[in-house]
C-alpha cells in the first residue's frame, strides 16, 4: 500500500491518502517562531521554546481522527441548514473526492476536494515572521453556485505547556480572549494568559470581514461539550456567539461569508496565527499580511531562502533515491533537527523534560554547516555556554531562559551527574566548522562557562580553543581501573547506566577522535609542540583500548565498575555492540587487521535487510544495575534495535576502511525514500530518517518510530556526501577523496565552499572504490586530492579521475 509519492521537481512528498498509518508530520517556521502541521491539518506552533511559550494545543496521545490545535471549516448552506466539513479531512472525516497533503519546503499544502468545493490552502511562517500564515483559496467545482462560509479555529494552549496538562485549577482561570473590530469588517481576535495581558497576546485574524466570532470552546462545541470537533453544534447557527472568553479552555474561531461562488469561481482568504507584545505592536505587520502581493512575496522568499541552502550542495549520482536524500530530504531534515534538537516532535513532545541536548546539537550542527554556517557559529556559541568550566557539560538547556540540567541523571542521585561524552562533541563541531568556513578567529572568541556566581554573573570565560581544550583534559582526568574513560550516568547511549566506577569505550573512542581533530587543528595553527602532547595522549590511549578492549573478533564495549565486560562474547546478553566496532575505526585505535575483523563481525551479528542493530541479543527483563536498555523488549530502541542514529557510523567506518560496496549497501539499505512502497510495515514517514526501527528479535521487526529528530540526519548526511561521495572540507581546501560502490562510473557535484563554487566531475572507469589518480581544476592538473580554497566568488571546474593515485 503506498501513501503517496516523491514530486522531486517541486521538491514535495505527497500524501494523497490521509489515513496513514501514523501521523505524518512537516515542520514551518524556526525554533523563534514555528512548530509542526501534520498531514491532517493539525498544527502544534510554539514561540522560542516549545516548554514555556506554546501557542496551540496539539495533543499528540489523541487518535489520529481527533482535532489537534487547529482546523479550518467549510460549510455551505443547504436550505435552512448548513453541510459543515473540513477540508483538511480530520475532524470531520467526510468521504473526499481528492485528497492531497503536499510536504513542501517549510510549508504544507492541502488540496482537497469535497461536496463540490476544491480547497487548496498553503501554510507556512514567513521568514523572520512570528506569524502562522493560511493562504486559502476555495474553487467552486460543482457546477452549480454555491454559498459558502469559511471558518478557521484555533484551540490555545496556556504557554506553560505542562501546566496545560497538570494543573485545571490555575490554567483555566488565567486565560482571556478578547476581539478588537477593526474598519472593514477585519477583526483581530487576541489570547493571552491574564499575567501576559500587557506583554504578550497571541493572535487570530485574516483579510476578509469576519461575521461573528467565538473564542470559548464549549459555546463553539455547544451542548456542554456534547457537541464534538466533529460537528460541532455552533456551525448550524447563522452566526457564531461573539463571546470574549474571561477564563476557560480558549479558542479562535473566525467566521466569514464569502459569499455565492459561481461555478469556476475562486475566492481567497488569508489567516495570521501570530504572537507579539500587543495588539498595538501588532498591528502593522498584520496589515502587511493582509495584502495578497505580500503574502506571495513571502512564499517567494521561502522558496528563495531554501534554495540558498540546498544549493550549498546538489549531487547526481547513480542512485535516483540516494540524491532525492542528499539533495532535499536529507538537508532538510538536518535543518529540522538543528532548529528543534530532540525538542518537539510527536514523539518527543517537547513538555520541558528535555530542552535541546548538548551532544544532540552539537551533532546537529555539524549537518548543517555549509547551508547555514552562521547560525551554525550561533548555536555553538550557546552550547559552549552551558560547558562547565572543568571540561565537561551539561546535558541539556532550556532555550529561552539559558537554564540547563544534568537530563535524566538527575533521575538517579545514586549514579553520576554527568556524561561522559558530551563534552568531546564539541570538539569536533567546533573543528567541523572551522573546516568549513575557515574562521579560525573564533577559536580566540571568549565564551562564559556555565557556572554562575550569586549575582547572576559566570563565573569563569574562556576563548573557545580554551573551551576545547578543557573538554579534552576533563576526559584525560577522568578514568577507570583500566585507565579508560568513566561512563558517567551514560555515554551516546543514554540506556546503559551502570554502577559508578564502570568504563566506556565508546567515550574513549570519541575522546581519541577529538584529540586527533585538535592535533589536526594545532598543526594547521603551526603549534607543532601543542599538537604533539595531544597526539602522545591519543597514543596512550589507543594503547589502553587495545591492550584491553579486543575480545578476539570485535571490540568490547564497557567495563562494568568490577572490571566485568559488557559487549563481549562472555555476555550471555549484549555480546556485541555496533559502536564499540564502528568507533573503534572512527578513532583510528583499531589496527588495521583488528578494524576488518571487527566490521565485518557488526556485518555478520548485527545486519539486518533493514538496518543494523545496535547490539545482540537483546537482554530480557528489567535489571536496574544496567538501567534504561533493559525496560525495552529485545529489539525495540537502544535493546538490539536498529538504532539509526549509529548506522552512519558503520557507513563511514567502511567508507574509511576503503569498502565502497559495503558503505554505500549500508547507506541504501536505511535509505528511507526507497521504502515508499513498505509504508504497512515501515509506518513513519518515508522521506525522514526515523530514530529507531525495530530490529529482528521483535515480532514488529521493520516498524518505525521516532521520526524526525535523530541524530542520524546529520550522521546519513556527513556520511553520504563526506565519506561515500568524499567531499571533505579540511583546513587547506576541499578534499576529495570517494568511496564509491565499485560498480558506479562516478556521479557529479555542485558544491559551495568558501565563497566560491565548484562544479565536481567523479569519473571512475577501472570501477574502484577509493583512490584518485588524477585530479585538474579549471583544466590545470593539481597535485594530491585538496582543492583550494579559491574564495573568489567563482565557479571552478574540478575533474577527478579514480583509480591508482600516479
Ligand atoms: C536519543 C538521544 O537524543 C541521544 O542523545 C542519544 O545519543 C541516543 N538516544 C542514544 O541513546
Amino acid at each position: 500500500m503506498e501513501y503517496g509519492y516523491f514530486d522531486d521537481r517541486n521538491r514535495e512528498y505527497v500524501i494523497t491518502n490521509p489515513k496513514t498509518p501514523v501521523k505524518w508530520i512537516n515542520y514551518v517556521g524556526t525554533l523563534a517562531f514555528g512548530g509542526l502541521i501534520d498531514h491532517t491539518g493539525g498544527a502544534l506552533i510554539c514561540a522560542g521554546d516549545p516548554a514555556l511559550n506554546r501557542i496551540t494545543r496539539y495533543l499528540a496521545l489523541l487518535p489520529g481522527s481527533e482535532f489537534k490545535g487547529q482546523t479550518l471549516y467549510l460549510r455551505i448552506r443547504e436550505g435552512s441548514r448548513y453541510r459543515v466539513f473540513s477540508p483538511f479531512f480530520v475532524p470531520t472525516l467526510d468521504p473526499y473526492d481528492r485528497y492531497e497533503c503536499h510536504v513542501g519546503l517549510g510549508y504544507v499544502r492541502i488540496v482537497s476536494e469535497f461536496y463540490g468545493l476544491r480547497a487548496n490552502v498553503t501554510l507556512f511562517v514567513p521568514p523572520g515572521e512570528a506569524r502562522l500564515l493560511e493562504d486559502i483559496r476555495i474553487t467552486n467545482i460543482a457546477g452549480r453556485p454555491l454559498e459558502v462560509d469559511a471558518v478557521p479555529v484555533v484551540e490555545y494552549t496556556h504557554p506553560d505547556a505542562l501546566k496545560q496538562i497538570t494543573n485545571a485549577d490555575w490554567v483555566p482561570q488565567t486565560m482571556q480572549s478578547k476581539a478588537y473590530p477593526e474598519a472593514g469588517g477585519l477583526l483581530i481576535l487576541a489570547q493571552y494568559p491574564f499575567m501576559l495581558r500587557d506583554t504578550r497576546i497571541n493572535y487570530l485574524t485574516s483579510n476578509r470581514p469576519v461575521s461573528s466570532f467565538e473564542s470559548d470552546r464549549r459555546r463553539f462545541l455547544g451542548d456542554n461539550e456534547y457537541g464534538t470537533w466533529a460537528r460541532p453544534l455552533s456551525l448550524q447557527a447563522a452566526e457564531l456567539g461573539c463571546y470574549e472568553a474571561q477564563r476557560g479552555d480558549n479558542i479562535a474561531a473566525l467566521l466569514h461569508h464569502l459569499g455565492t461562488l459561481a461555478p469556476g469561481e475562486t475566492r481567497r482568504l488569508i489567516t495570521q496565527l501570530g504572537q507579539a507584545p500587543s495588539v498595538e505592536a501588532a498591528r502593522p505587520g498584520i496589515a502587511a499580511y493582509r495584502d495578497e502581493a505580500r503574502v506571495d512575496r513571502a512564499f517567494a522568499e521561502l522558496a528563495a531562502s531554501w534554495e540558498r541552502y540546498l544549493s550549498s550542495l546538489q549531487v547526481e549520482t547513480p542512485d535516483p533515491a540516494m540524491d532525492r536524500m542528499l539533495n532535499i530530504h536529507n538537508p532538510r531534515q538536518c535543518h529540522t533537527t538543528f532548529q528543534w534538537s530532540r525538542y518537539l516532535s510527536l514523539y518527543q513532545t517537547g513538555y520541558g523534560e528535555r530542552g535541546i541536548g548538548f551532544r544532540d546539537s552539537a551533532q546537529d550542527a555539524m549537518g548543517v554547516l555549509a547551508g547555514l554556517p552562521q547560525e551554525a557559529k550561533e548555536l555553538l556559541r550557546r552550547l559552549l555556554s552551558v560547558q562547565r568550566a572543568g571540561g565537561s557539560a551539561m546535558h541539556q538547556f532550556n532555550p529561552l531562559t539559558m537554564q540547563a540540567s544534568v537530563g535524566d541523571a538527575a533521575e538517579r542521585p545514586d549514579l553520576p551527574q554527568y556524561y561522559s561524552d558530551d563534552h568531546l562533541w564539541i570538539v569536533l563541531a567546533v573543528c567541523a566548522y572551522l573546516k568549513e568556513t575557515g574562521d579560525l578567529a573564533f577559536l580566540d572568541e571568549p565564551v562564559p562557562y556555565y557556572e554562575r556566581g550569586r549575582d547572576g554573573r559566570p563565573l569563569a570565560t574562556g576563548s573557545v580553543r580554551h573551551h576545547l581544550e578543557a573538554a579534552v583534559e576533563f576526559t584525560r582526568g577522568d578514568l577507570g581501573a583500566h585507565g579508560l574513560p568513566l561512563l558517567g550516568f551514560a555515554d551516546w547511549n543514554d540506556t546503559v547506566n551502570l554502577r559508578a566506577g564502570a568504563e566506556s569505550l565508546f567515550t574513549a573512542h570519541l575522546y581519541g577522535r577529538a584529540l586527533l581533530e585538535l592535533a589536526d587543528l594545532l598543526r594547521h595553527l603551526g603549534e607543532t609542540v601543542a599538537a604533539g602532547k595531544y597526539l602522545a595522549w591519543y597514543e596512550e590511549m589507543k594503547a589502553r583500548v587495545n591492550a584491553c578492549a579486543w575480545d578476539g573478533a570485535w571490540y568490547i564495549r564497557y567495563f562494568d565498575a568490577d572490571g566485568t565486560p559488557l559487549g563481549s562474547h562472555a555476555n550471555a546478553q549484549g555480546q556485541i555492540y555496533a559502536n564499540a566496532q564502528s568507533w573503534a575505526v572512527l578513532s583510528g585505535f583499531a589496527t588495521p587487521e583488528r578494524a576488518r575483523r571487527a566490521m565485518d563481525s557488526l556485518y555478520e551479528w548485527l545486519n539486518t535487510p533493514c538496518g543494523i542493530k545496535l547490539s545482540m541479543p537483546g537482554f530480557n527483563g528489567f535489571d536496574p544495575a544496567r538501567g534504561g536498555i533493559t525496560t525495552y523488549p529485545p529489539g525495540a530502541k537502544e535493546n538490539g534495535g536498529i538504532f539509526l542514529h549509529a548506522n552512519p557510523w558503520a557507513i563511514i567506518a567502511e567508507a574509511l576502511l576503503g569498502n565502497g560496496d559495503r558503505a554505500y549497501a549500508y547507506y541504501a539499505q536505511i535509505n528511507p525514500a526507497a521504502r515508499n512502497d513498505q509504508i504497512d510495515t515501515f509506518e513513519c514517514e518515508p522521506w525522514v530518517y526515523p530514530q529507531n526501527i525495530l530490529g529482528d528479535e521483535h515480532p514488529q521487526f521493520g516498524l518505525a518510530r521516532n521520526s524526525w529528530l535523530t541524530g542520524t540526519a546529520s550522521w546519513a548526511y556527513q556520511a553520504g556526501t563526506q565519506y561515500i561521495l568524499g567531499l571533505q572540507p579540511t583546513y587547506a581546501g576541499l578534499r576529495i577523496d570517494p568511496c564509491l560502490p565499485a560498480a558506479w562510473a562516478g556521479y557529479r557535484a555542485r558544491r559551495r565552499f568558501r565563497g566560491a563554487t565548484y562544479e565536481i566531475e567523479v569519473a571512475n572507469p577501472e570501477h574502484v572504490s577509493r583512490g584518485v589518480a588524477r585530479l585538474a581544476v579549471d583544466g590545470r592538473p593539481l597535485q594530491g586530492n585538496v582543492v583550494p580554497a579559491f574564495a573568489d566568488g567563482a565557479t571552478h571546474h574540478v575533474e577527478v579521475t579514480m583509480g591508482q593515485p600516479a
